[in-house]
């Protein structure tokens, strides 16, 4: 008999394991249809241990030999395989199908992909930036990525956007897309709300210096929540 379990925890078959954020359900979710996953920065690897559960083939990796061992002790009895380094360096000759970058700064995320045309096998990237999603979106279009899916997931009062991206084949860029408004989630439940909370950061930094650029920011955001008010 299991009895009672402890809080925010379930039995995945016979394996007790904690349950997973919203944000890293949604990921686990977009796993589903692809073989070998790589968790790029996974900590304790809370995410990597599910997503072996599903029966994924996982890799796991962490930057600093403390986080390293806090990644080991997390899928210690688990089939997930770990290594260290940084960014992308670990899996370049490994054949992934799926590479996640979830909970690292944009400006981290940008920086580990540039060596994405190093990797052996031609990934998709589930990008989950933290904080700063809305400039991330600039990177996208900046370096042309093709956006596969996008979505975004509110928990706790904080939204979390995030996308499954793919090289884009030479020649294929798309040259159409707004390169501050990031019309891939307008059919996300959340956009709205996170477009609001944008403007009120916005809003709330002008109180304390003007900002050409802010102001234009807050004017742009406004005609996009305007036009999607208008639909
Ligand atoms: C805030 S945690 C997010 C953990 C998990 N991915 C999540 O979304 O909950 C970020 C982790 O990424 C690791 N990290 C930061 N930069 C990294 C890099 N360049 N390569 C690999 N791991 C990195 C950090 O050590 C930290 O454990």
């Amino acid at each position: 008999m299991r009895g009672l379990l402890p809080h925010g925890q379930e039995w995945a078959g016979d394996v007790l394991i904690r349950r997973l954020e919203p944000r890293l359900e949604l990921i686990r979710a977009w796993c589903q249809p692809y073989q070998v996953i790589a968790d790029v920065g996974a900590h304790e690897g809370l995410l990597a241990r599910w997503l072996a559960l599903d029966g994924h083939t996982v890799w796991a990796t962490e930057l600093t030999p403390g986080g390293f061992r806090e990644l080991c002790r997390g899928v210690a009895g688990s089939p997930v395989v770990v290594r260290q380094g940084n960014g992308l360096a670990p899996l370049l000759r490994v054949p992934v199908d799926v590479v996640i970058l979830a909970g690292l700064g944009g400006q981290t995320i940008r920086a580990i992909l540039r060596r994405h045309h190093e990797m052996l096998s031609r990934p998709v990237y589930i990008v989950q930036p933290v904080p700063d999603a809305l400039s991330f979106h600039q990177v996208v279009v900046a370096e042309a990525w093709t956006i596969l899916r996008a979505d975004i997931v509110r928990y706790r009062g904080r939204y979390y956007p995030t996308w499954m991206l793919a090289m884009t084949p030479a020649g294929q860029r798309d040259d159409g897309i707004d390169a501050f408004i990031p019309q891939e989630f307008s059919q996300a439940q959340e956009y709205r709300g996170w477009l609001e909370r944008e403007c009120e950061r916005r809003r709330i930094a002008l109180r304390y210096h003007d900002n050409a650029r802010l102001m234009d920011e807050l004017r742009r955001l406004e005609d996009e929540l305007a036009r999607i008010e208008g639909n």
